[in-house]
């Protein structure tokens, strides 16, 4: 940890899932990452005050707050986190960016484009640093391939296919939350899930052209946690599409919670004139890859443990071979958060990501309710 390094006094907005994921990833950051500037854990924020302190005392926050106006405004927060249900996330960042604070998004950025746009609009007016939460983008096999495609070694890339499983809703019992409701989340498993790999497919493939999609909700009705009845399902149960790239690439894409056993199963395959590359996350610290200029006997998939120090975000780590897991793609993303901040820099993936990603997710659902291919609008950064 360096002693000289600046602070950035963090706000975090939510204490449950991604409350203590991210609560882990900024205490961890600075005892691996030697930082230009250093996260301090300034106060938490959620509605429940049990759940506040339970999360305040686990990773010694130093305030807190139950209500998120309060803590965007106060004057001792340099960032704003935003962990909370997908209804909050634009209310939060436009009030984040009137007092001058820099952004953190989780995914997906918006109930809709033309919110994800107003808050990309409001913090470059702003000149905050704004980042979105993306982060399978920073899973060391994945920046790995992303630098094998900037050299050449996949070629034209022709296919994207993209699976993003979850079993939780086969269970009929499972009960009534924020997610199943649009007015709360937007979309389902959509907005949810697909947000990863229509992100990773920018990231790693290019802009999408159209898309051509399906949705289904299942179970249509379920049960309350606090036993008052049933609440209707308003969100996808699963969505699938096809889509078209600028560049000509094709691409298929499903996420489902219906996939009986299967708990967090994200899986794609890349085909290109010169390579092809195949990720998944329950191998994390894998990446497959096949090359066409492998002489033709031995020729076949091999797969790369992507533990070597010269590999992304490795050195911070164990010797090589000692693997690495989830939570770490949050440390690495934070390590470029704080670094920008500190140096006043953009960062990547920015809300310009987010809402990029968000036209697609919204044109999906058009499609699906069009039964036709659906455009989606090239839109330029903001000069
Ligand atoms: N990057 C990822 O892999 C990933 C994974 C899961 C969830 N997410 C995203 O993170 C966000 C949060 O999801 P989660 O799973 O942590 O949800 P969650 O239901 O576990 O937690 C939501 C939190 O928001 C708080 N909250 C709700 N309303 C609030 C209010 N009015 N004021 C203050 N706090 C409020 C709740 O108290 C709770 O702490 C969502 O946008 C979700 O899509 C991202």
């Amino acid at each position: 940890m360096s002693k000289n390094a600046a602070q950035i006094k963090v706000g975090l907005i939510g204490t449950q899932f991604m409350g203590k994921a991210h609560s882990n990833a900024y205490m961890k950051l600075p005892h691996f990452f030697d930082l230009s500037a250093n996260p301090v854990l300034q106060a938490v924020c959620g509605r429940n005050e049990a759940n506040l302190n339970k999360l305040k005392n686990q990773f010694n926050w130093v305030g807190g707050e139950t209500n998120w106006q309060n803590l965007v405004n106060r004057k001792d927060i340099d960032l704003i986190d935003i962990s909370t249900p997908n209804d909050l996330h634009y209310p939060i960042a436009i009030e984040g960016a009137k007092n001058g604070k820099h952004l953190l998004c989780e995914k997906p950025m918006a109930l809709n484009t033309d919110e994800a746009f107003s808050m990309y609009e409001a913090a470059e007016k702003a000149g905050v640093v704004h980042m979105m939460i993306f982060n399978y983008r920073f899973v060391p096999a994945i920046a790995l391939l992303k630098k094998m495609i900037s050299e050449g070694k996949i070629g034209e890339i022709r296919h994207f296919n993209a699976v993003y499983y979850q079993d939780w809703l086969v269970d009929p019992e499972f009960p009534y939350l924020w997610r199943h409701d649009s007015k709360t989340s937007g979309s389902g498993a959509h907005g949810d899930m697909n947000a990863h790999i229509i992100d990773l497919a920018r990231f790693l493939v290019g802009e999408f052209e159209a898309v051509n999609g399906e949705q289904k909700t299942y179970i249509k009705d379920r049960k309350k946690p606090d036993g008052s009845g049933f609440g209707k399902v308003t969100t996808d149960d699963a969505t699938a599409f096809m889509a078209r790239f600028q560049n000509g690439a094709m691409g298929s894409f499903l996420a489902t919670r219906m996939a009986t056993g299967r708990k967090n199963f994200l899986r794609f395959e890349l085909f290109g004139s010169e390579g092809a590359a195949v990720f998944n996350l329950e191998r994390m610290n894998e990446l497959q890859y096949f090359s066409r200029e492998d002489e033709g006997d031995i020729q076949g998939y091999r797969t790369i443990l992507v533990t070597e120090t010269s590999q992304p975000f490795i050195d911070a780590w164990w010797p090589p071979g000692h693997i690495i897991g989830w939570e770490h793609t949050f440390i690495h993303q934070f390590k470029i958060l704080m670094e920008g901040i500190s140096k006043k820099e953009k960062v990547s993936p920015d809300f310009y990501d987010g809402f990029r990603c968000q036209q697609v997710l919204d044109a999906v659902e058009h499609s699906a309710k069009s039964e036709k291919w659906e455009k989606i609008e090239p839109v330029d950064r903001i000069k």
